[in-house]
């Protein structure tokens, strides 16, 4: 019908029963954070143009080309937000998080808006579902984080994601890349777009993500990152491939993945099914938590895109009839009394500490991915730090419940249950892990 208004090019309209659907698929993402013991914050739509300019980076395309920005009018420079990492690493920030929250571990849900030129699964104003977890540098927590993925999308029934996962290393390694990238892109400049030639002195890196360029680069051989990285970040991806590997995760190495935005280091990824278009993007951040003005703070996290995961599951899995269940929005009950009283209380029970050691390590991811398959929530490990401070973290967190595995513990196929309350501990033998970890959380 004829009207007199008609919406924005670049947004829609999301009507009921696909309204449903995306009520279906931010609750189920939302379970699977609880389970991870990811906490949610609800970001303002708008921010600082500043925020995103330190943050998500100056020769970005979303920030040279894509902002919706405007003056408001007390002639504040503001801006839509294109993404929610930076928003989120804002209100840790001014909100003191760290010193609230003995876990660092938030989500968010909500639109973005990006000036992009609309087509199918690409809109001006779009939906993002993420999480952040930060303060752990470890390779396990990277690990955690795609497994966090899958698991969301297989609690969707969405089948045949797969991972292309890459290192962009550290400041360190990028310096020296640099130089060699330059070098290339100096040998191509008669060749190559307004953009790049643009940005090149500035951010050489942003020549692998133009959507005019690439390709022509990749064909030409362009040098990669990961040829340069130094031993630390070498080391770090080469757990993070060893970790999913052993979860029986399908990833590939892409060595020109670099992802359009500049706070990346070390591993960055993202995710599609074979028919679909990049449905999931990541990576860890170490930087952007002192860059924005706070302690230095490791960080990695994730963000899916609704649209595109809703059409996702159209395909595969959604006959476009919604049950009943689906439209029930239940996550509202869970919030007793206690959490808002003490906004820094944890939501488990449980938390898994590991000796920093190799084997243990990998053993200890392995323990805590077949707990959450079985949907026992259960935090940790930080691997980074001694076993010690690990339980002194548990302790001041306040779990009542610490499983421990070290070497003596493998070798006895066993893992030793610590209960804080009354500072007892026993060993309980691995088959028997399951049962006594449910019957904790549901005690
Ligand atoms: P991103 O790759 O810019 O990453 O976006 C993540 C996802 O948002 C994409 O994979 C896609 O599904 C969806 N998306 C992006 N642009 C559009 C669009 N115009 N229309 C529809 N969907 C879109 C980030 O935003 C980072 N903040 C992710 C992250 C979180 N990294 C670490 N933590």
């Amino acid at each position: 019908m004829e009207t007199k208004f008609n919406r924005v090019r670049g947004t829609r309209d999301i009507l009921p029963p696909e309204s449903e659907l995306y009520r279906f698929i931010e609750k189920t993402a939302f379970e699977v954070f609880e389970k991870y013991q990811f906490r949610e914050i609800r970001l303002p739509t708008f921010e600082n143009t500043g925020l995103f300019i330190r943050s998500t980076g100056e020769t970005t395309d979303i920030v040279e080309k894509e902002m919706y920005v405007f003056t408001d009018k007390k002639g504040r420079n503001l801006a839509l937000r294109p993404e929610g990492t930076p928003g989120i690493v804002r209100a840790y920030l001014e909100n003191n998080l760290q010193e609230k929250f003995p876990i660092n571990k938030f989500c968010y849900c909500g639109q973005m808006f990006r000036y992009e030129r609309p087509q199918e699964g690409r809109y001006r104003e779009f939906y993002q579902i993420g999480c952040e977890y930060f303060d752990n540098s470890h390779p396990a927590a990277d690990t955690e984080i795609i497994l966090i993925v899958k698991e969301i999308y297989s609690s969707l029934g969405i089948n045949g994601l797969s991972f292309e996962l890459n290192s962009i290393g550290c400041l360190n390694c990028r310096d020296k890349y640099r130089a060699e990238l330059l070098k290339f892109l100096h040998d191509k400049k008669e060749t190559i777009c307004e953009d790049c030639r643009r940005r090149v002195e500035k951010n050489p890196l942003r020549a692998l993500d133009c959507k005019i360029d690439r390709e022509k680069f990749i064909n030409s051989n362009i040098p990669t990152v990961n040829n340069f990285l130094c031993a630390d970040c070498l080391k770090h991806f080469e757990a993070v491939r060893a970790y999913l590997t052993d979860l029986n995760i399908d990833f590939k190495v892409n060595p020109c993945l670099v992802r359009g935005l500049d706070y990346y280091t070390r591993t960055v990824f993202e995710a599609k099914t074979p028919s679909s278009d990049i449905v999931v993007a990541g990576g860890r951040y170490n930087n952007l938590i002192k860059q924005l003005g706070g302690k230095d703070t490791p960080a990695v996290g994730f963000a899916l895109g609704v649209e595109r995961t809703a059409e996702l599951m159209k395909l595969q899995t959604w006959s476009g009839i919604p049950p009943v269940r689906h439209t029930v929005w239940r996550t509202a009950c869970r919030i007793d009394k206690n959490i808002i009283d003490k906004p820094g209380q944890i939501l488990g029970k449980l938390f898994l500490v590991v000796e920093p050691k190799d084997n243990v390590i990998r053993r200890g991811i392995s323990i805590f991915n077949s707990l959450h398959k079985e949907k026992i929530s259960i935090a940790g490990p930080y691997p980074d730090k001694s076993l010690k401070s690990q339980m002194r973290m548990a302790d001041s967190a306040g779990f009542k419940y610490i499983l421990i595995l070290g070497e003596q513990e493998i070798t006895n196929n066993a893992i030793t249950l610590r209960n804080m309350a009354d500072n007892t501990q026993e060993l309980i033998s691995q088959k028997d892990l399951i049962s006594t970890a449910r019957n904790i959380v549901l005690k």
